[in-house]
Protein backbone atom coordinates (compact mmCIF):
# COMPACT_ATOMS: atom_id res chain seq x y z
CA UNK A 1 0.00 0.00 0.00
CA UNK A 2 1.44 3.32 -0.83
CA UNK A 3 2.05 5.79 2.02
CA UNK A 4 3.45 8.59 0.25
CA UNK A 5 1.76 9.21 -3.09
CA UNK A 6 4.30 12.21 -4.20
CA UNK A 7 6.92 9.76 -4.18
CA UNK A 8 5.59 6.09 -4.70
CA UNK A 9 7.01 5.33 -1.32
CA UNK A 10 4.85 1.78 0.14
CA UNK A 11 4.74 0.85 3.72
CA UNK A 12 6.95 -1.98 2.53
CA UNK A 13 9.90 0.27 2.33
CA UNK A 14 9.03 2.09 5.48
CA UNK A 15 9.17 -1.29 7.31
CA UNK A 16 12.32 -2.27 5.31
CA UNK A 17 14.08 0.80 6.51
CA UNK A 18 13.10 0.75 10.03
CA UNK A 19 14.53 -2.85 10.30
CA UNK A 20 17.73 -2.31 8.16
CA UNK A 21 18.67 0.80 9.46
CA UNK A 22 17.50 1.25 12.88
CA UNK A 23 15.04 4.12 11.89
CA UNK A 24 13.22 5.72 15.10
CA UNK A 25 11.89 8.89 13.71
CA UNK A 26 10.35 10.48 10.87
CA UNK A 27 13.40 12.67 10.60
CA UNK A 28 16.00 9.68 10.51
CA UNK A 29 13.27 8.24 7.92
CA UNK A 30 13.71 11.06 5.36
CA UNK A 31 17.59 10.72 5.39
CA UNK A 32 16.84 7.41 3.90
CA UNK A 33 13.33 8.30 1.71
CA UNK A 34 12.05 11.48 0.55
CA UNK A 35 8.50 10.65 2.13
CA UNK A 36 6.90 13.94 3.04
CA UNK A 37 8.98 15.66 0.93
CA UNK A 38 6.32 17.58 -1.26
CA UNK A 39 2.74 18.05 0.31
CA UNK A 40 3.36 16.24 3.90
CA UNK A 41 0.19 14.57 3.98
CA UNK A 42 2.12 11.04 4.22
CA UNK A 43 3.52 11.99 7.71
CA UNK A 44 1.12 10.74 10.20
CA UNK A 45 0.73 7.54 8.74
CA UNK A 46 4.46 6.94 8.05
CA UNK A 47 5.22 8.01 12.09
CA UNK A 48 2.52 5.24 13.24
CA UNK A 49 4.39 2.82 10.86
CA UNK A 50 7.73 3.24 12.32
CA UNK A 51 6.09 3.38 15.77
CA UNK A 52 3.93 -0.26 14.48
CA UNK A 53 7.14 -1.37 13.31
CA UNK A 54 9.45 -0.57 16.34
CA UNK A 55 6.82 -2.38 18.62
CA UNK A 56 7.46 -5.39 16.68
CA UNK A 57 11.17 -5.42 16.81
CA UNK A 58 12.44 -7.73 19.95
CA UNK A 59 13.59 -5.93 23.26
CA UNK A 60 17.18 -4.34 23.16
CA UNK A 61 19.03 -6.37 25.77
CA UNK A 62 21.41 -4.39 28.42
CA UNK A 63 24.94 -5.56 27.52
CA UNK A 64 27.64 -4.18 30.22
S1 LIG B 1 2.10 12.04 0.02
FE1 LIG B 1 4.07 12.13 0.85
S2 LIG B 1 4.77 14.12 0.39
FE2 LIG B 1 2.83 14.01 -0.51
Amino acid sequence: MYICLCNAINDKTIRNVVRQQHVRSIRELKSFVPVGSDCGKCVRQAREIINEEISLLPPMINVA
